[in-house]
C-alpha cells in the first residue's frame, strides 16, 4: 500500500511518519507513536474515548484520517500536565472529585473538557452537561464528571486560591 509522509506536532514534540492513507489518527497515535491515553471504545463515533485536541477544536481521533492531520498540532492526554509532571487542574479535579471509576472514559473526558474550558473558562452546569454530551461514561453517571471540571473551572479562575 502507498505511503505518504505526514509532518505534525504532538504534545508540542515535532513528528514526521509515513502513513497508509486510510490509517486512523487513533491508530497512528496508538499503535505508530505509542500514545495508548486516547481509547478505542466503539466503532460507531459516538463513545469519545479517542477524543484529542487538533488545531484547538475537540476531535473524535477514530473520525480522522491520519493524513487529515499532517501540519496539525495536536494535544493528547498525555500532553495535558506540565512538562514537570504537575498534574493540570483538570487531572487533579478528576481526582479530588471522584470523576472516574474504570477510567476508560477518562483521556477522552479530560481531553474533551480541556478545550471546553479554553471555550468558556466559566461554564454552567448545563454548559458542562452539554460539553461533554459527545463522551460517553458507563460507570460514573456523570455528576461527579460535572463536579470535577467545575473545581478545574474555579481553579484556573483562581477562585480557590482567593477563598483560602
Ligand atoms: S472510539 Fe468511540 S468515538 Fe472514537
Ligand atoms: S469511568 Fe468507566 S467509562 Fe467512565
Amino acid at each position: 500500500m502507498a505511503q505518504t509522509q505526514i509532518s505534525l506536532t504532538v504534545n508540542g514534540k515535532a513528528v514526521e511518519a509515513s502513513v497508509e492513507p486510510r490509517m486512523l489518527l487513533i491508530h497512528f497515535l496508538r499503535d505508530k507513536l505509542r500514545l495508548t491515553g486516547p481509547h478505542i471504545g466503539c466503532d460507531t463515533t459516538h463513545c469519545g474515548a479517542c477524543t484529542v485536541d487538533l488545531d484547538g477544536k475537540s476531535v473524535k481521533s477514530c473520525t480522522v484520517f491520519a493524513v487529515q492531520a499532517d501540519s496539525a498540532e495536536i494535544t493528547t492526554i498525555e500532553g495535558i500536565a506540565a512538562p514537570d509532571g504537575a498534574l493540570h487542574a483538570l487531572q487533579e479535579g478528576f481526582r479530588e472529585m471522584h470523576g472516574l471509576q474504570c477510567g476508560f472514559c477518562t483521556p477522552g473526558m479530560i481531553t474533551r473538557a480541556y478545550r471546553l474550558l479554553q471555550e468558556n473558562p466559566n461554564p454552567s452546569e448545563a454548559e458542562i452537561r452539554a460539553g461533554i454530551s459527545g463522551n460517553l461514561c458507563r460507570c460514573t453517571g456523570y455528576q461527579n464528571i460535572v463536579k470535577a471540571i467545575q473545581y478545574a473551572a474555579d481553579k484556573m479562575a483562581g477562585v480557590q486560591e482567593a477563598a483560602q
